[in-house]
């Protein structure tokens, strides 16, 4: 019985412990053979021997159970060690994304008037001289195209320098009335503090019938606008130049930075320069083939409007990919 014994104080799993019980207790087992010897006993050794099997049983019972029970406990510690999880450890989180303010001061411009019942158009970036050019009464060698000299591709092609020929394409392809916006890339041969060769503008045209469209219009609706996207700034229309409005207005706002009184952003003049607009020049109309109609024009540069919404101080870096300027417009 000893080697039985010295096995399962030895056992080192819940199967093999098993099997060892089966070797005791099993129907071949050791006490089935020693119940067997009892049955060819009699008298006093009958019961002597039946006592001692008996003594036996009891104390391989006891040491089954605690063999048992010692085994299934360290089997349960050992599967809590193994699927233990490590709160201290650093976890999969991926970043929270934030959009790229150009693209969020765009979204804003963009639902403002798509909330004013404009309609969003397009048009290819690249561009041919029609378009760009020629149909906003640009005729080529007029000195106004100085301001927006372009790169040029080998088959007279190009990168639209604005999205003033957006104008001219929905004007082809639509009939008046029309009340549209246009965002998208542009692109000029500067770079500087306050100009990238590609930025974003939103395009702004609206024709009605002779008369039903005026400056007046124009004037109110972009004072309203500028409200929205800047508070209560004082709004200024500046007689200016474009070739495609006729009359044409540069519009400020004053400064935001120190409120008209002169900082280093409105260089010392107070006001802050924001966008070009105007009445469409008849020769617009024209080029287009349009009738007994009026309109006005504007257009901005999303740029120019997220670096002061933001406080981005050099407009290079909303072009440089730097996640820190990011993670700041989250
Ligand atoms: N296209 C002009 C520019 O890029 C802006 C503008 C648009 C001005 C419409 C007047 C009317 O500078």
């Amino acid at each position: 019985m000893e080697p039985l014994e010295k096995e399962i104080q030895e056992c080192e799993n819940i199967k093999e412990l098993e099997r060892l019980r089966i070797e005791v207790f099993g129907k071949k087992g050791y006490f089935a053979s020693e119940f067997t010897k009892l049955k060819t006993l009699e008298g006093d050794e009958k019961i002597a021997f039946a006592a001692k099997v008996n003594e036996t049983k009891e104390k391989f019972t006891a040491l089954l159970k605690t063999k048992k029970e010692f085994l299934e406990n360290r089997e349960a510690t050992d599967a809590l060690k193994k699927d233990a999880v490590d709160i201290s450890l650093y976890g999969n989180i991926s970043g929270v994304g934030a959009l790229h303010p150009v693209m969020s001061t765009m979204d804003r411009v963009i639902e403002y008037f798509v909330s004013l019942n404009f309609s969003i158009e397009d048009g290819p970036l690249v561009e041919d001289d029609f378009h760009n050019f020629e149909a906003l009464n640009l005729p080529k060698f007029h000195p106004a195209r100085d301001m927006q000299d372009t790169f040029y591709f080998k088959d007279g092609s190009l990168l639209r320098t604005h999205t003033s020929p957006v104008q001219i394409r929905t004007m082809l392809s639509q009939k008046p009335p029309i009340r549209m916006i246009c965002p998208g890339s542009v692109f000029r041969p500067d770079l500087d503090l306050t100009h990238t060769p590609m930025f974003h503008q939103i395009e702004g045209l609206v024709v009605d019938k002779k008369g039903a469209v005026s400056f007046a219009n124009l004037k109110s609706i972009l004072e309203e606008f500028l409200k929205h996207m800047f508070g209560d700034v004082a709004v200024r229309f500046r007689p200016s130049f474009f070739p495609f409005t006729e009359p044409s207005a540069e519009v400020d706002i004053s400064c935001i930075f120190c409120h008209g009184k002169g900082c280093r952003v409105c260089k010392n003049t107070g006001w802050l320069e924001i966008l070009g607009c105007g009445t469409v020049d008849p020769n617009v109309f024209k080029a287009v083939g349009y009738k007994n109609v009026s309109g006005y024009a504007f257009g901005l540069g999303i740029e120019r409007f997220a670096m002061l919404l933001c406080g981005v101080p050099d407009l290079r870096s909303l072009f440089e990919g730097d996640l820190r300027l990011l993670e700041q417009f989250k």
